[in-house]
């Protein structure tokens, strides 16, 4: 039933259907936690599935609303649940609950779906769950991450939390970063896509995520959809790396490979791979101009027509060139997979820090089309090691699969 839209209500207040909360709390597949919070517990639909399930636990729920029902939990249903009235962002909400960071079995979580004005304390949040780089400016981080970021800050190695969250964080481009993040630091072990109809009163779409806090990511991501009519899809699996770039199953239900089509290794695309030689230091005592990564601004494409050498300098430079056609990698650096650039025409010398590809011919405009495109770039952000300066090798490139 659609009653109005999300944004109208300041609160994100939108209550989850008891039948979607049964649901979550099973596929949770948790037997006996102890301790089960829930943030944004509006009117406690989840910790009500919950209690059904978990008899011996103690619940502990926070809401803002002074008049949501979850506040009067702890005198209708007795002592196993506690009720905090205030703001679940807080930074010192551990203090507040009594509860330490850390120690809680499960989070139950239908976070409100709205853009909080920033404050300074949300940064420490981020930062603290591994979560600061996910967008670009964190200014724009919406209410859902971060009490998602709050429940992770709760809950223990190995803690279970199952949230009902918007489809763009499971769908969206602009959250690859996001889902990339949960996939490699826990494991998202189900997802489920839920009809549009299942708010009380808003039509938005959305998603249960079953998340394992600091666990491996389970290798097949099972992911199922819910219909209107209340019938749950069998699974179909998808691989982290799919994941990483949706985890919707209306997505990968409609663009399953068939038996038919292949997956490429972009090895099949490239005839070969080189290192430039010349270091960023050395690149400034030659006579001619050298290509580094630092010339690679953001949005550029293609190499800048003063690096092509004249026909004086191709004769006598050393070291690895690139030619019209190849595609340039950027090999070491910060936000590796925004440099990506091919060369248009002429020759031109690059720096160490980069990885020349030199397709296949014919295979020009698709080498860099998949390396160019948000499945390539998260594919080398997968590949790249270290903090800070990160780096990607030759081989570990080869291997990557569309
Ligand atoms: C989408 S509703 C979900 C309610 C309930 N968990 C459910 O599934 O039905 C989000 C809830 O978060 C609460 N909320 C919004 N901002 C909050 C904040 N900063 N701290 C605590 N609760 C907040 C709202 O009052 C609302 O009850």
């Amino acid at each position: 039933m659609v009653l109005g839209s999300r944004q109208s209500d300041h609160l994100g207040r939108y209550y989850t259907h008891g039948k979607v909360a049964a649901l979550l709390v099973a596929s949770m597949n948790v037997a006996a936690p102890k301790t089960v919070i829930d943030l944004g517990a509006g009117d406690g639909t989840l910790v009500d599935a919950g209690a059904k399930l978990w008899s011996r636990a103690r619940f502990v729920t926070v809401d803002i609303d002074d008049k949501a029902e979850s506040s009067r939990l702890p005198v209708t249903r007795g002592g196993a649940f506690r009720h905090f009235t205030g703001d679940a962002l807080d930074v010192g909400l551990d203090h507040r609950l009594g509860l330490h960071w850390g120690k809680a079995c499960v989070g139950l979580c239908n976070p409100p779906y709205i853009k909080p004005r920033w404050r300074r304390h949300f940064g420490e949040i981020m930062e603290e769950v591994g979560l600061s780089h996910v967008l670009p400016h964190a200014e724009d981080i919406p209410a859902d991450i971060l009490f998602i970021a709050q429940n992770l800050r709760f809950l223990k190695d190995g803690g279970r939390l199952g949230m009902i969250i918007p489809d763009g964080l499971i769908s969206g481009e602009r959250f690859m970063r996001f889902r990339q993040s949960l996939i490699e630091s826990h494991s998202i072990d189900q997802v489920i896509e839920l009809p549009r109809n299942i708010f009380r009163r808003t039509e938005a779409k959305a998603h249960i995520v079953i998340l394992t806090k600091a666990a491996t990511q389970v290798l097949h991501i099972p992911v199922r959809q819910l219909s209107s009519t209340g019938e749950l899809s069998d699974a179909m699996t998808i691989s982290p790396e799919r994941g990483l770039l949706r985890l919707d199953y209306g997505y990968h239900s409609s663009v399953r490979p068939s038996r038919t089509s292949r997956v490429v290794r972009l090895s099949k695309l490239i005839a070969s791979i080189s290192r430039g030689t010349l270091s960023s230091r050395t690149r400034k005592n030659v006579g001619y101009p050298v290509f580094h990564t630092t010339d690679l601004t953001a949005g550029m494409t293609e190499v800048p027509s003063e690096f092509a050498l004249s026909k004086e300098f191709q004769k006598v430079v050393a070291g690895v060139t690139a030619r019209a056609g190849d595609v340039l990698v950027a090999r070491v650096g910060r936000n590796l997979s925004d440099k990506i650039c091919r060369v248009d025409r002429g020759v031109i010398v690059v720096s160490d820090c980069f990885l020349v590809l030199r397709p296949n011919v014919g295979e020009e405009d698709n080498l860099f089309k998949v390396l160019n495109s948000p499945r390539g770039r998260v594919a080398i952000d997968a590949i790249a090691h270290g903090v800070g300066a990160r780096f990607i090798t030759a081989n570990a490139l080869m291997k990557i699969c569309f």
